[in-house]
């Protein structure tokens, strides 16, 4: 039985060749390791939590006439008011000035921004005065048997 060893696989490594070699995984390793956080940091962050479903957060009765709460939708801060008027509404609670978070003002039955006092409308999320440049993002809310769920993003 002959068998052929035409092939170079035994043939001997020289300086050159063992110094391009080194070269091209010294090349190929940065540019892998440029790329990763690139393309790590442009791919969309999924939430396994994050469906689009609605989320629970609560009872009818935790949410009474004149109050306002905050909860968590997502891992992202949501505000639920009951204000004199309107209903049941959600709103981020992420401030559109800086990010600072809202609060329920119950006496002035406004969304409050306590870092430079800024107004939101708990009917709309319109500001109302101060230095926030845009409306409160409104969320969905659903009732339904007696426990309150926030929805999609409607604005
Ligand atoms: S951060 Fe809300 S008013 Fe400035």
């Amino acid at each position: 039985m002959a068998q052929s060893f035409s092939d170079t696989t035994n043939a001997p490594v020289t300086r050159r060749g063992f110094i391009q070699f080194l070269l091209g995984f010294s090349v190929v390793s940065t540019i892998v390791g440029m790329l990763v956080p690139v393309v790590g940091f442009l791919l969309p962050k999924s939430s396994a939590a994050d469906t689009g479903a609605p989320v629970e957060v609560g009872k009818a009765e935790d949410f009474g006439p004149g109050s306002g709460k905050i909860v968590s939708v997502n891992d992202k801060p949501v505000i639920v008011v009951n204000g004199k008027s309107g209903g049941l509404k959600a709103f981020t609670a992420i401030c559109t000035h800086l990010g600072c978070i809202v609060l329920w003002d119950a006496r002035k039955n406004s969304i409050a921004c306590p870092c430079h006092d800024g107004f939101f409308n708990p009917v709309t999320g319109a500001v109302v005065s101060g230095p926030p440049p845009k409306p409160l993002t409104q969320y969905e809310v659903i009732v339904k048997d007696g426990k309150v769920m926030i929805g999609k993003q409607l604005s």
